[in-house]
């Protein structure tokens, strides 16, 4: 498996242009089984869960052309042939389960495989199951797979969300814009790749209110059409790059970057002493002073702190004056990256929810990996400042999530190169 070796200690001064969203692709690109229509999405990222899902449709029978090296997807979904989601490929990518709920408002059936994904805690798909059953689905669990029906189509309903989730919200969203009657959503996440969602869901027809909010209330339709949509910005992969210049030095425009995409995340890191503004090109991030000041993070859903950023934010909190803390609140076991960034020198301790970072004067390079995508970017990260070699390996995960990250940061004049296995 290929590695990504970093030399520490270059600024970063440029323009990064930040791709479309990871997550919104893959809540829209199941959007497609809602229709027979033609489903088209431009500004989608090339990425390797991007060709899990694509692969995910066409098993299906959904025909899914990557056109202009990836970056549109032109689907349509006119002939299904399979009502099954089998493991060999669920198993790779927990957003899978999200073929279901269009999967089973379309067809009244579907059979899909319960998902792997990252290794950050346990995962389950509760949330999603209830959702469904409350619009009239009946549910089994059989061999690891959930086997759904509808025979006589979903019927609207209420679904009140213990807590908040991003996946679960999608599911039942899709399901409702083709029940009977009403639906109404409550506790809905409010994330931008929600936003985006209903926003393609309503081009193709649907009749949605209150996307953003914690309410969202879906008049179910006969049927849905084809539509263009152009795919929200990535503010994980954002927010990612504006740590590049915080944690090596310089100055770098993350091109496409708005505000309001990562506006708690942008404020703690106005906080830590890093100059954050909004451009008519994107965001510039400047790092002026010499030292970064240690600060509180907790993870909430939007609009609070991402916890898709946790692990980058704490990279450059490994070398702030002071002690800062992170609570993790959305996963449990999501501080894997801890002991990594401990060896290349890092003072970090954890303990349940809580890691307390004890800033250190400098971080110096060492062969490190991790089995999670956002943590193994925040390798990457603290690479960039360390003094020295920084090996991360198994970058299958960073494929996952960041498109040509080694590009990326090489343009800004970041000393980092990709090693084929
Ligand atoms: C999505 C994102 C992921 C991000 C997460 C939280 C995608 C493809 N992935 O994941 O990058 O980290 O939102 O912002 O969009 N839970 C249950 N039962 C369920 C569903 C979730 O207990 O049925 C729990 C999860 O274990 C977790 C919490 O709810 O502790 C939030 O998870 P959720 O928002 O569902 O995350 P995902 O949609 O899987």
């Amino acid at each position: 498996m290929d590695s990504i070796l970093v030399r520490g200690g270059a600024p970063l001064h440029g323009d990064i242009p930040i791709a479309g969203a990871k997550n919104a692709c893959l809540a829209l690109m199941p959007a497609t089984l809602l229709t027979d229509g033609p489903l088209t999405l431009t500004n989608s990222p090339r990425l390797s869960d991007i060709r899990t899902m694509t692969t995910l449709l066409r098993s299906l029978g959904a025909e899914v052309q990557s056109l202009q090296d990836g970056k549109v997807l032109a689907m349509s979904s006119h002939d299904l042939t399979s009502d099954t989601a089998h493991y060999d490929i669920v198993r790779k990518m927990r957003a899978s389960i999200l073929v279901l709920g269009p999967l089973l408002a379309r067809t009244g059936r579907a059979i899909v495989s319960l998902p792997g994904g990252c290794a950050i805690g346990a995962r389950p798909v509760d949330l999603h199951l209830r959702a469904l059953e409350a619009l009239g689905a009946e549910l089994e669990l059989k061999d690891g797979y959930v086997h759904a029906a509808a025979p006589a189509g979903l019927k609207g309903g209420k679904v009140s969300f213990p807590f908040v989730s991003v996946g679960a919200t999608e599911n039942v969203l899709m399901a409702a814009t083709l029940a009977k009657g009403t639906s109404v959503i409550e506790n809905a996440a409010r994330e931008p790749e929600i936003v985006d969602l209903a926003r393609c869901l309503r081009a193709m027809g649907a009749e949605i209110e209150g996307e953003g909010t914690p309410t969202i209330t879906v008049e179910g339709v006969d049927a849905l059409n084809g539509a263009t949509h152009r795919v929200v910005t990535d503010r994980i992969e954002l927010g990612t790059y504006m740590l590049a210049p915080a944690i090596a030095g310089g100055d770098v425009t993350c091109l496409g970057g708005e505000m309001s995409l990562v506006q708690s995340f942008a404020e703690r890191l106005q906080a830590t002493g890093i100059s954050v503004e909004e451009t008519g090109r994107g965001l510039r991030v400047a790092r002026t002073g010499n030292r970064i000041g240690a600060i509180d993070v907790s993870t909430a859903p939007f609009p609070g702190f991402p916890t898709d950023l946790q692990a980058q934010m704490m990279a450059l909190l490994t070398l702030a004056d002071g002690v800062s803390h992170l609570e993790e609140t959305i996963f449990e076991n999501r501080f894997m990256h801890a002991p990594e960034l401990t060896r290349m020198g890092a003072n970090i301790e954890v303990h349940g929810g809580t890691a307390t970072v004890t800033g250190v004067a400098g971080l110096k390079g060492a062969p490190v990996m991790a089995t999670d995508l956002r943590a193994s970017v925040s390798l990457i990260l603290a690479g960039l400042a360390a003094e020295g070699e920084t090996t991360v390996a198994r970058v299958y995960h960073l494929d996952r999530g960041y498109e040509r990250v080694e590009e990326k940061l090489k343009a800004c004049g970041a000393d980092i190169e990709r090693i084929a296995a």
